[in-house]
């Protein structure tokens, strides 16, 4: 059990998680994964077979309500995210998505200023399996489990949209916003409006924190950062608070670095997701005190395991000692990331007490 500080704020709920981003102090901070459910878990493994395709597996409630809560099951965690995949929305765009095993996402990608202008007007209809998987979960959980909600952010989504897959350094969509700036901003305007009425209805259906994927902001030159990153996200921020003024939003930024200030004080978000490179001793100076920190173990230590993870997992819990923080990586757990280190990892942040 998270013990509170005698000094916090009163509780309105009794989600750890929850009262981290409400404003309260807790000795130990509590614990969830990005990418908790995923094929690390045998019981994943098994379930996804059953399934045609990922999208399909995606759009199954009943799956995808059994894979938000099987970390849950088997960790305790103190958040079950929403399972379910950032480019759901290129999909429900129209777009041709399409998982490869082994390969990662396909696209059929987007080429001119003309694919852009075509986009339809994203419909949460098409979406209706996700908000049903929303539905199905909330029920389930455990008193003490909160539920989070997620989007990536429009930079990360239109890299994408415009390569048709995963690339190592997101070229394509780089090398067509230098050569298309406003078809790119006509595009990155349509993912912050979907991403704004998206999220807003996760909330409304019952998530309670929801938070911003921007997995590919490193890779971007200040000016570029501003305005693909740091600007779309502040947007769809006050888009949502406009609709859901009590909406707790964390923003994760990866490999924002030295810009990371300056991202939270614009973009108005009460919590920062932080990526394994990032120093905490920097942190605790650098990002103001009433931010939500959130992280940010390398998700390589916790697959190796032993005398590695637990150093880092407690040169972490030292460093935030006295600040609010969420436990998290860095970036998704592995794939090959054994469980029984997942478990030394939940015991170790659930007993100290800072
Ligand atoms: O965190 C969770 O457990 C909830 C579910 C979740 C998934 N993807 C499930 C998934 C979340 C929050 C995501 C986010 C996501 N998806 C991001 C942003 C975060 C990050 O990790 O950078 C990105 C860039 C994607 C796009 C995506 N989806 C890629 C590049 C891939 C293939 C690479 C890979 O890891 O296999 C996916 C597929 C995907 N999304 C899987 C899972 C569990 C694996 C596919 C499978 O199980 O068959």
């Amino acid at each position: 059990v998270t013990s509170p500080v005698a000094s916090g704020l009163p509780s309105k709920t009794d989600k750890a998680f929850l009262s981290i981003l409400d404003g309260r102090q807790l000795k130990t901070p509590p614990i969830w994964l990005m990418r908790q459910a995923g094929r690390y878990l045998p019981e994943y493994r098994e379930l996804r077979a059953t399934a045609k395709n990922f999208l399909d597996f995606c759009y199954s409630p009943a799956l995808a309500a059994e894979a938000t809560l099987q970390p849950i099951r088997r960790f305790g965690f103190d958040a079950a995210i929403l399972f379910s995949d950032i480019l759901v929305i290129p999909d429900a765009f129209g777009q041709t998505v399409t998982f490869e095993a082994g390969e990662g996402p396909r696209l059929n990608p987007l080429t001119s200023a003309e694919d852009i202008e075509r986009l339809p007007e994203l419909s949460l209809d098409r979406l209706s399996a996700v908000f049903e998987t929303i539905d199905r979960v909330k029920p389930q959980l455990p008193p003490q489990t909160a539920f989070i909600g997620f989007c990536g952010a429009p930079w990360t989504v239109a890299s994408y949209m415009i390569a048709g897959r995963g690339t190592p350094d997101q070229a394509p969509a780089r090398l067509f916003a230098y050569r298309n700036p406003a078809a790119f901003q006509l595009l990155i305007n349509k993912l912050v409006d979907a991403s704004i009425g998206y999220l807003s209805e996760q909330i409304r259906v019952g998530v309670e924190a929801v938070q911003i994927f921007d997995s590919w902001a490193g890779i971007l030159p200040p000016s570029e950062f501003q305005r693909w990153s740091l600007e779309p996200i502040a947007r769809i921020i006050s888009g949502v608070h406009a609709r859901h003024p009590e909406a707790r939003i964390i923003a994760f930024p990866r490999g924002a670095t030295t810009h990371l200030p300056e991202f939270i004080r614009q973009t108005g978000a009460q919590a920062i997701g932080l990526d394994t490179a990032v120093d905490p001793n920097w942190a605790v100076k650098a990002i103001p005190e009433q931010v939500v920190v959130q992280g940010h173990l390398d998700p390589l230590a916790l697959l190796a395991g032993g005398r590695a993870q637990s150093e880092a997992v407690g040169a972490l819990l030292t460093a935030y000692r006295g600040r609010r923080h969420i436990f998290n990586l860095g970036h998704g757990i592995l794939p090959e990331t054994p469980i029984d280190h997942v478990a030394a990892l939940v015991e170790q942040v659930r007993s100290f007490e800072g």
